[in-house]
């Protein structure tokens, strides 16, 4: 059984992602009743903050809805606590040691879930800090990690040895937090629960599928991490990937953790590395209009950056089910509108009696308006026989009464309070997630792809839409506009 009561441990409590994100979600899925209300969570980190101050970290970003949420904030806020200290002595490591005793006593707690909400340079130290002070024999012992797992295929290796060395891979839960997402959970039961999906799920039906991500923000306030990886590390090589990994993978044999993540690595096996005619980046330069600062107009970017905000690339599975079938990833900062989403396209139908005819396309909007609409060819009503592009419209907002889609992060913190690893990604995983992409990014950080401009705020650079085109996506020429789609 892997249900224990967590004693739960945000190190790097004070930073942003555990304001943004850990804290909001571990309050959600206290306020939900998903928490255990014996759970004690201690925060860590280096300020020197009294009960108050940390508080407000906690409290910074959790919005309050309803009256419940009102009532649940105080109760929730007594769970917590905050220790300070170094992120490399042991003798700090001691005194949250001693902490985390007495709430265990107190709680009957049976395991430690580990939050590291760290930056890179400071999380090896601290693994090693809790692998000596924190790490106690009968204790089941858990460690969130975030992205960046490295920055390539080397220094990932590199990451995974040294905390290899420290935990099993049966402690560690490597978050991406589009695992997380309601729709992205939602593709193995569309695909695998569904006979008419899962019969033209292949080359013989489909002529190429796109995965989109868009924002309309730009690194603000992230140039100094952005610089360094850039949109392909910070969303392609994982978020799009995992989409594209469960849009591509065979049926596992299990929802087991291992079953599905054994899927998993052997479709990312069959991909052979990013040939450098398949890839398109961009660099956001001032909106049209000059309110909006440009990349380099950030000041913690260098001067004469040549880090992509935008990416387009092209990847082929080499396997029996996909191969010529192109997976186009497509991801961009600073862009017309916000939303992610797969947009599968189908072969044309053979024949001539039509003339006319669009490709049908399944269309399963991420976000925002999480959707799955397929487009059809319809009789237009009338006299005649004439063909409409229309939709089979499966729009959350309106088939779902009261739809409250979680977030990502409480669906995943859940999932390791479980123990369940299934929405976690495995190390081999990001091994061959690596592979993919490293030669790439070489040939990127070298230089020798100069992105092209795109003003903030349009929808990316030129040659976009010819690099799908080239690709196999064809737009039909008859007028159609998803009716839910609005702009977020
Ligand atoms: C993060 C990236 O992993 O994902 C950010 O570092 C990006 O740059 C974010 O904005 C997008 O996540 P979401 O959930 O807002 O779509």
């Amino acid at each position: 059984d892997k249900k224990h009561l967590c004693t739960v441990i945000v190190l790097g409590a004070s930073g942003d992602l555990a304001t943004k994100k850990t804290f909001p979600a571990l309050f959600g899925l206290y306020k939900n009743h998903y928490l255990d209300p014996k759970t004690q969570i201690i925060g860590y980190a280096r300020t020197k903050m009294d009960k108050a101050t940390f508080e407000g970290h906690i409290v910074k970003y959790i919005k309050l809805k309803t009256d419940e949420d009102r009532e649940a904030l105080p109760k929730f806020l007594k769970l917590c606590s905050y220790q300070d200290g170094q992120y490399d002595k042991d003798q700090d490591f001691q005194v949250l040691e001693k902490e985390i005793e007495k709430v265990e006593k107190a709680s009957g707690a049976t395991a430690r879930l580990f939050y590291m909400a760290l930056p890179p340079s400071v999380f090896i130290s601290v693994a090693t800090s809790i692998k000596h002070n924190n790490y106690k024999k009968g204790v089941i012992t858990r460690l969130i990690v975030e992205k960046p797992f490295g920055m390539d295929l080397e220094s990932s290796r590199k990451l995974a040895k040294d905390l290899g060395a420290l935990f099993t891979e049966e402690e560690i839960y490597r978050i991406d937090h589009y695992l997380g997402k309601e729709m992205v959970k939602n593709l193995m039961i569309l695909r695998f629960a569904n006979v008419i999906f899962g019969s033209v799920w292949n080359r013989h039906s489909i002529d190429n599928i796109q995965i989109t991500f868009k924002e309309k923000i730009g690194t603000a306030g992230r140039g100094g991490y952005f610089n360094e990886f850039g949109i392909i590390r910070d969303v392609m090589q994982n978020h799009l990937l995992q989409i594209l990994t469960l849009i591509a993978m065979e049926p596992p044999v299990s929802l087991g953790a291992e079953d599905v993540r054994d899927e998993k690595v052997k479709v990312l096996r069959y991909i052979p590395p990013i040939a450098k005619g398949d890839v398109l980046t961009g660099q956001y330069t001032k909106s049209k209009d000059g309110k909006e600062p440009g990349y380099l107009d950030d000041p913690t970017v260098p001067k004469g950056s040549k880090t992509p905000t935008y990416a387009a690339t092209t990847l082929f599975i080499q396997n029996e089910r996909w191969t010529g079938v192109p997976f186009i990833l497509k991801c961009g900062k600073a862009l017309d509108q916000q939303k992610t989403e797969i947009r599968i396209q189908f072969k044309e139908v053979s024949g001539h009696m039509f003339t006319n005819l669009a490709r049908n396309e399944i269309v399963i909007r991420v976000q925002p308006n999480e959707a799955v609409y397929v487009k059809i060819m319809n009789k237009e009503p009338g006299l005649g026989m004439k063909t409409v592009i229309s939709d089979l419209d499966l729009s959350y907002s309106s088939r779902f009464d009261n739809v409250v889609i979680p977030e990502a992060y409480e669906s995943l913190i859940l999932d390791s309070l479980n123990g369940d690893h299934s929405n976690f990604v495995r190390d081999d995983e990001l091994d061959a997630a690596w592979k993919i992409f490293t030669p790439i990014l070489k040939t990127i950080d070298s230089g020798e792809i100069e992105p092209i401009p795109y003003a903030f705020g349009s929808r990316g650079p030129h040659g976009v839409t010819e690099f799908v085109a080239k690709h196999g996506y064809e737009r039909s020429n008859q007028e159609y506009v998803w009716p839910n789609h609005s702009e977020a």
